[in-house]
């Protein structure tokens, strides 16, 4: 099957290492229903979480310009490990040298932005610290490679420096939701990532992101693993209503509603697309149909 082309039409391309992706993908469709999408899992690659800095960097910027080459010029990385890995570096080194009129945004901003109420857009100074109140105590569970590059807690202290943020690395939990392990068999490894991640703090942090975008999936362990009085947070919803915000303020990027042809997506992989759109309806919680691209 060919891979339809969008002409004129803007088309936003989303990016992630496999299927973790269409937990965000799904919000988007739901928040943006007049915007097109092409949609590329690199299952071919995947997991990213346990893979090199430079490994990572590289796959990202291929899947990237294999959107580019589709028509996209908005990308978003609906993928931390790749995000927190080098957005910063080709949004500032790559990008502006090799594609000046494109754009790619991560999913690590829109949370803050939820986290502290403010778009970043406004430039704003940082947050001031709460006069008298206990500082915001956010817990980050995400994966080992996205622990390791501390994005979170750099973005956060950059916006807010009086939040406190802890992180708690899940190194098996993508492979294991992925492996459509089952609830029995990954629950106990969120209940001991979740002690591990208590046992560290003087108090229970107010907040956790589920930092990594396999784990909506499993989202009711976390719940059943941390105290009630935490608040779960989790990407989908939130980088919708931050994407909504991006395009507002650049239309370019976004299909007309009066445009002739109706909105569409499209569900690309590098894996084996038989295999891929069999799992992908437990991330999507519809049947997707993947094509495969070379
Ligand atoms: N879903 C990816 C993330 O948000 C992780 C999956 C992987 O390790 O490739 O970090």
């Amino acid at each position: 099957m060919a891979i339809p082309r969008f002409g004129e039409i803007a088309v936003i391309g989303v990016f992630d290492s496999g299927s973790g992706g269409l937990t965000v993908m799904r919000a988007l469709e739901h928040a943006l229903p007049t915007e097109s999408f092409i949609y590329l899992g690199d299952h071919g690659n995947a997991p990213y979480g346990n893979r090199s800095p430079a490994d990572i960097y590289g796959l990202t910027l291929r899947g990237i310009e294999r959107l580019f080459g589709l028509g996209c010029s908005l990308v978003i990385i609906a993928c931390n490990t790749a995000a927190a890995t080098g957005l910063r570096q080709l949004q500032q080194t790559w990008l502006p040298h090799k594609y000046p009129q494109h754009r790619v945004i991560g999913i690590i901003v829109p949370m803050i932005e939820a986290i502290t109420g403010m778009p970043w857009e406004a430039e704003a100074a940082p947050m001031p610290p709460s006069d008298g109140n206990p500082a915001l105590h956010v817990a980050v569970c995400a994966t080992q490679h996205t622990v390791n590059t501390g994005a979170y807690v750099t973005e956060i202290a950059k916006r807010a420096p009086a939040i406190r943020v802890s992180q708690q690395a899940c190194p098996e939990l993508a492979k294991m939701i992925d492996d459509d392990a089952g609830d029995d068999a990954i629950r106990p490894f969120v209940r001991a990532y979740v002690d591990e991640l208590l046992a560290r703090q003087h108090d229970v942090p107010d907040v956790c992101i589920l930092a990594c975008t396999h784990y909506p999936l499993i989202e009711h362990l976390f719940r059943e693993a941390l105290p009630p009085q935490v608040k779960l947070l989790t990407q989908g919803e939130v980088t919708a209503a931050s994407l909504r915000r991006y395009l507002t303020r650049h239309p370019r990027f976004s299909a007309a509603p009066s445009s002739e042809a109706p909105p569409a997506t499209v569900y690309l992989t590098t894996g084996d697309p038989r295999h891929v759109s069999a799992v992908a309806g437990r991330f999507y919680g519809r049947v997707v149909a993947f094509q495969g691209i070379a």
